[in-house]
């Protein structure tokens, strides 16, 4: 087996958390969420850092929990919704992991995340917009970056991750 990390982007709501936690169990990884890493490091919510330090200061501890947890081996990786903004954030994880997009669209996220209270971005008088807005400056991006590209709507998390474990190339499983 390789020593690379399996490394899950995509948006809000798709399912990188969840799928992510499965993965590991069935390849015998570790699993680490960027967003909860990021949590147990400071030892406040998500929340809590974008009202004190705004957005790029959440990006800058996102970018260095990346760094971190890149420099380990044989992880799975649920990254952050917005991770990828970022140009070092893009070539450190190209460099270091096997990267899988979860795909998954805007009503899919909406169902999700309806009544979420956790992610800052969405705390607006109009969360589909906001994702709408997200999903088309940031999908270019998570296509770029992608090893693999998986739909996820309309999916149990248990099939997803089903379906990605044939998929992975061979020196990963
Ligand atoms: C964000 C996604 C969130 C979290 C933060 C910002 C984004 O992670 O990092 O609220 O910019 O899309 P999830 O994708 O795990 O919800």
């Amino acid at each position: 087996m390789t020593d690379q990390n399996i490394i899950l982007i995509g948006p809000m709501g798709s399912g990188k958390s969840t799928i992510g936690q499965l993965l590991a169990n069935r390849l015998n990884r570790d699993f680490f969420d960027s967003d909860h890493y990021i949590e147990q490091k400071t030892g406040v919510d998500i929340p809590t850092i974008f009202d004190i330090e705004g957005e790029e200061g959440f990006r800058t501890r996102e970018t260095k929990a990346l760094e971190e947890l890149s420099s380990q081996k044989k992880l799975v990786i649920a990254t952050g919704g917005g991770s990828v903004i970022r140009k070092e954030n893009q070539q450190l994880l190209k460099s270091t992991g096997f990267i899988i997009f979860l795909d998954t669209s805007v009503n899919q996220q909406m169902a999700r995340l309806k009544h979420d209270k956790k992610r800052p971005l969405l705390q607006t008088d109009n969360p589909r917009e906001k994702l709408e807005k997200l999903f088309a400056e940031r999908k270019p991006i998570y296509i770029e970056l992608a090893d693999l590209r998986i739909r996820t709507d309309r999916k149990f998390a248990r099939k997803v991750a089903s379906e990605i474990i044939p998929l992975l190339p061979g020196n990963l499983t």
